[in-house]
């Protein structure tokens, strides 16, 4: 997409209702930094549960699967991958990882450290959008795995991450596998206020990982927002089965973007930046059974966090 193209969305983003921001756009160089140190703070439970699982399951899953390429969708830093990927060296160490995100600098971060961590594994990252479709520059050996960590699905609503799903499948041949992570609803072990908590926490990491979104816009587009006039704010929408995160204009404020007009917040008014679904297993099934993917195998943490293991749709 042209970048004349994205601000027209953005824009229309600004003037849709409610006023909405692409979550894609949180991730510049400091933007992927932030959701790092995100991960290491005590109210954030979803890595570590995450990671947990992985530790639990990666080596067995490897062994049963003995994937010859892992393909990972938003893998950002890939520090949780590592578990899997010291398990794959395991069973198959001449094998291939392709990190894929759109943080391209980043990217090439993971990819440096990888290759010197991992001497065997072929590292051969793809800087992209996978909202847009997946591009490979070579064929995937087989079987591939591909992977979805960190409950990055979560951050679209279950139209978009079944179509997201799908160009994983669109891939995938019978032997392949998708390994998906997914933050799960509050109930008996995770209550809404743990939820909450980890979306506002005491350190103020999150509050400005969210008002980052908006000095990545204003140095991408030339976009003008006033970042000191908007405060962080993230709470469970029970109706919805999410977390939403907004931004709130503390006085009016408005922002002009170059060739695309300009918009106005009324003081208290707010932007939403994200969304961030929880699941039940019943919805992972459906989300699975839109994309041509049926689930094989569902390894879970005590109702909190689940990974779930699909495979192509007979
Ligand atoms: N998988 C890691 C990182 C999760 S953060 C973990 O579990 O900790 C979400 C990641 O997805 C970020 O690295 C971000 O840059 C990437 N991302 C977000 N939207 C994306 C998109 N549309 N296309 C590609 N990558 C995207
Ligand atoms: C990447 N994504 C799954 C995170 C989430 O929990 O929705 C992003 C995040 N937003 C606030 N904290 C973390």
């Amino acid at each position: 997409m042209s970048e004349a193209e994205e601000l027209r969305r953005v824009a229309e983003g600004l003037r849709a209702m409610p006023k909405q921001i692409d979550s894609k756009y949180f991730y510049d160089q400091r933007g992927s930094e932030l959701f790092d140190e995100i991960t290491t703070l005590p109210e954030y439970y979803p890595t570590r549960t995450e990671r947990a699982l992985l530790e639990r399951w990666a080596e067995p899953l490897v062994r049963r699967l003995r994937p010859a390429s892992v393909l990972e969708l938003g893998a950002g830093s890939a520090r949780k991958t590592r578990v899997l990927l010291s398990a794959l060296e395991r069973v198959a160490p001449d094998a291939t990882y392709i990190p894929l995100d759109v943080s391209a600098a980043f990217l090439g971060e993971t990819a440096r450290e990888l290759r010197a961590e991992f001497p065997d594994l072929r590292v051969t990252p793809i800087a992209g959008d996978f909202t847009e479709g997946i591009e490979l520059r070579e064929p995937l050996p087989r079987p591939a795995l591909f992977a979805l960590f960190g409950s990055t699905i979560g951050n679209f609503g279950h139209e978009r991450a079944a179509s997201i799903l799908r160009h994983a499948v669109e891939h995938m041949e019978e032997d392949d596998h998708l390994l998906l992570g997914a933050d799960l609803r509050p109930g008996p072990s995770k209550s809404k206020a743990e939820l909450e908590a980890a979306y506002n926490d005491s350190h103020g990491v999150t509050a400005r990982f969210n008002l980052n979104v908006l000095t990545v816009l204003n140095e991408r587009f030339g976009t003008d927002f006033h970042v000191p006039a908007f405060e962080h704010v993230a709470f469970y929408d029970e109706a919805e089965d999410r977390i939403e995160m907004h931004l709130r204009a503390t006085s009016s404020t408005s922002v002009t973007m170059p060739g695309a007009g300009s918009v106005t917040f009324a003081a208290g008014e707010t932007v939403r930046t994200e969304i961030s679904c929880k699941y039940d297993r019943a919805t992972v099934e459906e989300i699975f059974a839109c994309a041509g993917l049926t689930v094989d195998d569902w390894f879970d943490a005590d109702g909190r966090y689940a990974l779930a293991l699909g495979r192509p749709a007979e």
